[in-house]
């Protein structure tokens, strides 16, 4: 392993949200691949007794059960000795309790916090009044932990996008030659254990900015359906013939989504990313991948054929 800073175990980080989706696959790179930059590598959970939360125990991560009532207080608990919280807690878990974690974190004396974003880049979000609604959320607690931390804590918000989000259908809005951010999950934790160490170095950490970018791959549509097409060909998954992609008119469609998003919010954002991809905004082509991993030293970014090979020729499914 060879990464930027040499292992000095001095730090803890802690993760609230780490027996979720992205959580988990997070918490797993820095149990494995960033274990010896650590001291102690914290999950943070609502319930200790739960097989997601002993699956963290047993790969090495110190468990700390909050009460999710009195969020302040409990994380405060939990947050004694931490010098960094990643925040990997879902939209489920309301503005309010997001604001808490980080008061908690405040008052701990945490000095690094990662808000809970891991998505599109929402400062390019041009959908007044008719916004995804968890992404509003995510924008109010932003601008709450910035103003509220008084340049005591440094806050990262990283945008990136994982390879199994729901957005990576066969239904493409505007053209299928726009490409997308993709990132596996894992290096998506990497990631976040190199901004962590690097952030919280006095040498380093006026490098990292306060908004970062990530992504493994930037791919189109169509060059995704090849790769999907080429790797059902080598591993002889049965095929009943091209997959079609299907366009939509991106100003229809999108004159369609604020129509009924201002009638009755949608639950998912699924269609917002849809309109994202469209415009571009979800191509990170320009991004931070040489601040975490310089020349891909550190690490291989895992391409999207690996990936494709790894599910069996079947990520939609
Ligand atoms: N870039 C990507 O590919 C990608 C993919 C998915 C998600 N995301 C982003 O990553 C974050 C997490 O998403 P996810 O899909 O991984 O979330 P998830 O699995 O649905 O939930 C994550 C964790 O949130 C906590 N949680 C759930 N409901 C809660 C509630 N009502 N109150 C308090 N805590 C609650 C749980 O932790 P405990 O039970 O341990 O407390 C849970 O394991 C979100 O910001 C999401 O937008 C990014």
């Amino acid at each position: 392993m060879s990464l930027q800073l040499a292992p000095s175990a001095q730090y803890n980080v802690a993760i609230v949200g780490a027996t979720g989706g992205l959580g988990k696959e997070v918490a797993k790179a820095f149990l494995t691949h960033y274990r010896p930059y650590f001291a102690s590598i914290v999950a943070v959970v609502r319930d200790a007794s739960t097989v997601a939360a002993r699956a963290l125990a047993e790969q090495g991560a110190e468990l700390r059960q909050v009460n999710s009532a009195e969020p302040v207080v409990s994380f405060a608990e939990a947050f004694k000795g931490v010098d960094a919280v990643v925040n990997i807690a879902n939209a489920a878990a309301s503005v309010d309790y997001h604001n808490a974690i980080f008061e908690a974190a405040l008052n701990s004396g945490v000095k690094v916090y990662f808000p809970s974003e891991f998505g599109s880049d929402l400062r390019w979000n041009d959908f007044p009044g008719w916004d995804d609604v968890s992404w509003v959320q995510k924008r109010e607690h932003l601008s709450y932990v910035r103003q509220l931390s008084g340049g005591k804590v440094k806050i990262v918000a990283v945008s990136t996008v994982g390879f199994d989000t729901a957005n990576m259908t066969y239904t493409v809005v505007g053209s299928p030659d726009t490409k997308i951010a993709l990132t596996a999950k894992l290096d998506i934790g990497r990631a976040l254990a190199e901004l962590s160490l690097l952030s919280l170095s006095p040498e380093s950490a006026s490098r990292v900015p306060d908004h970062v970018r990530i992504a493994g791959n930037n791919k189109s549509y169509r060059e995704v359906r090849d790769i999907v097409q080429n790797v059902r060909k080598v591993l002889g998954v049965p095929s009943d013939g091209e997959i079609v992609l299907k366009t939509e008119d991106y100003e229809k469609f999108k004159a369609l989504v604020r129509e009924e998003q201002l009638k009755s919010p949608s639950p998912h954002p699924l269609r917002h990313l849809m309109l994202l991809s469209a415009e571009g905004k979800m191509d990170f082509s320009t991004n931070d991948n040489d601040l975490v991993n310089p020349g891909q030293k550190v690490w291989k970014w895992k391409s999207v054929t690996d990936y494709i090979q790894e599910v069996g020729g079947r990520p939609f499914c």
